[in-house]
């Protein structure tokens, strides 16, 4: 009677892990003669973590990343222009508790996309909540937003995320309102919130890529004047995975 009655508090209360593990755990407990204090603080312990490790499953699967990379997985040797210690700094998450940017830029291949993903696991891991989107689909997003007059809402919830990832800006055009619009976001998290921004273009071409010399200096104002910008001068990730398996090389055809 009092442990069906436990199992259907604990089920009312959502202690799902100590449902799950309590029959096992009671069982070890009495044969180790476990304290009463103990047996509490291992149950309350694994409720937790699983808690903890709910929360970020469920933000990582809201972040929209397209793919999971690391920053343990970040070959640095490969792409000597990086400073290591930097990206070292922004692993500790200073950078979005103070609400500054990071801008990577390079040309395509060089991991841009890999490391803004890796510093949003961190932040995820560390609990706060990170939104990932390329330029054109959040253009997109905004636009549709925009025309179904939910443009304020839409900007509400962009302006919420600790952290904003916008990738690939530079790789299309921006025309007259996705210019607007793109830099209504960048006005809401102006010194709020983080962004990290990567691009294929030099801030020179900024002006060539929204189309508006007026508007990409605004935006490029706000952007920089709390920014780690980590410029990538090397060699496309890609283009070596290819050359290694030998569709790059010159004897390739010549072979049999
Ligand atoms: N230095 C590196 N070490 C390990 N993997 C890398 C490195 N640079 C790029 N990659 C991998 O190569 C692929 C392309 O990188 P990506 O981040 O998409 O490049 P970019 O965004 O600069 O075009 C990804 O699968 C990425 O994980
Ligand atoms: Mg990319």
């Amino acid at each position: 009677m009092d442990y069906e009655k436990l199992k259907n508090n604990l089920e009312k209360l959502k202690l799902m892990r100590i449902n799950e593990i309590l029959d096992n755990y009671l069982e070890r407990a009495e044969k180790e003669k476990l304290g009463i204090i103990e047996i509490l603080n291992y149950l309350f312990e694994e409720e937790l973590k699983s808690k903890i490790q709910r929360s970020i499953d469920m933000k990582m699967r809201m972040s929209g990343f397209p793919f999971i990379k690391k920053i343990e997985s970040y070959d640095f040797n490969f792409q000597p222009s990086i400073d290591r210690k930097l990206i070292s700094d922004l692993e500790t998450l200073k950078f979005v508790y103070n609400a500054e940017n990071v801008v990577l830029l390079g040309p395509p291949g060089v991991g841009k996309t890999h490391l803004a993903i890796g510093l949003g696991i961190k932040a995820i891991e560390a609990g706060l909540n990170v939104y990932y989107s390329n330029c054109h689909n959040l253009i997109l997003s905004l636009k549709q937003a925009n025309y179904e007059n939910r443009l304020k809402h839409k900007l509400n919830t962009l302006a919420k995320y600790k952290l904003l990832i916008i990738d690939e800006i530079g790789y299309l055009p921006f025309d007259k309102e996705g210019a607007n619009l793109f830099f209504q976001v960048i006005v809401r998290k102006y010194e709020k919130h983080s962004i990290i921004i990567t691009s294929n273009r030099r801030f020179s071409e900024w002006d060539e890529v929204f189309g508006d010399k007026i508007i990409a200096a605004a935006i490029l104002d706000r952007l920089l004047h709390h920014a780690y910008v980590i410029a990538i001068n090397g060699k496309s990730y890609r283009l070596k995975e290819r050359k290694n398996s030998g569709l790059f090389d010159n004897n390739y055809f010549a072979k049999k």
